[in-house]
């Protein structure tokens, strides 16, 4: 399975520096995107920009988020159809911000996904446990409810993909153990299977959550990692070009 290394940008990125940044990534990956699949996931300001930038390179772009409808009177919200126009081919469903922030449920984010893959777009849904429910000895039954609520009827199917982000390592520098992301990644796959039957194999398990240069070898060669979302490694050149060559090598 080719790995899929994923930069989330955030609420991060002015005109000329987002186009720096995806130029950089750009020019510094020559061939090395060999094997691996790289996206770039802008604020929606800059997905066009981003997409005329690395137009006619093997980086795709994502949206961080969408509207479940496609189109109507939903003021601010952008729909999965405007993301595909402005040239994305991803979206990022469910982060944990997203969660957090503007209290979406796992109904939500399904329905969210179902947009993505009527408008053609890759959906990446997300799921973690906060810290309280991994000390609880609940990180896997709330991963597999999330997992339940938030995925769509054929997303395994349009090669949907899933982002494991446990919620207390993001942005924080700390990240689990690798047995506990194996541990994870491997109930992931299990509910996949059993969900979707053989499809659900070919369903990509991306780890996120302080995802860096320094560790994201050891991070990739979990078994069933199948690639990484990266926040704020993503906002440096050298620093996610490093991640990828990191997915290259152990691809
Ligand atoms: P981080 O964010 O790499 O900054 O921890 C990851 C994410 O939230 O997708």
């Amino acid at each position: 399975m080719r790995p899929l290394i994923a930069g989330n940008w955030k609420m991060n990125g002015l005109g000329a520096e987002g186009v720096a940044l995806a130029r950089a990534v750009c020019e510094g990956l020559g061939d090395r995107s060999n094997g691996v699949d790289v996206l770039l996931c802008p604020p929606f300001t800059l997905i066009e920009r981003v997409a005329r930038a690395v137009a006619g390179s093997a980086i795709a772009v994502g949206g961080q988020d969408c509207h479940p409808k496609a189109a109507g009177a939903h003021t601010g919200d952008v729909s999965a159809p405007m993301l595909k126009d402005a040239g994305a081919s991803f979206v990022i469903l469910g982060h944990s911000e997203r969660r957090a922030d503007h209290g979406e449920t796992d109904a939500l984010v399904h329905a969210k996904a179902e947009a993505a893959l009527a408008a053609g777009l890759t959906p990446i849904v997300c799921v973690g446990e906060t810290l309280a429910e991994r000390d609880a000895g609940r990180a896997e039954a709330v991963v597999a409810a999330q997992l339940a609520g938030s995925l769509p009827e054929g997303f395994a199917q349009a090669n949907g993909v899933v982002a494991y982000e446990p919620v207390w390592a993001i942005g924080t520098g700390r990240t689990p153990s690798k047995a506990d992301i194996a541990a994870m990644h491997a109930t992931i796959r299990a509910r996949l299977i059993a969900r979707f039957g053989g499809a659900g194999r070919g369903v990509r398990i991306l780890y996120g959550g302080s995802v860096k240069a320094a560790n994201a070898k050891p991070i990739l060669a979990v078994p069933e990692v199948g690639g990484a979302l990266v926040g704020g490694a993503s906002l440096r050149a050298e620093e996610f070009l490093a991640i990828i060559a990191a997915a290259v090598a152990v691809a």
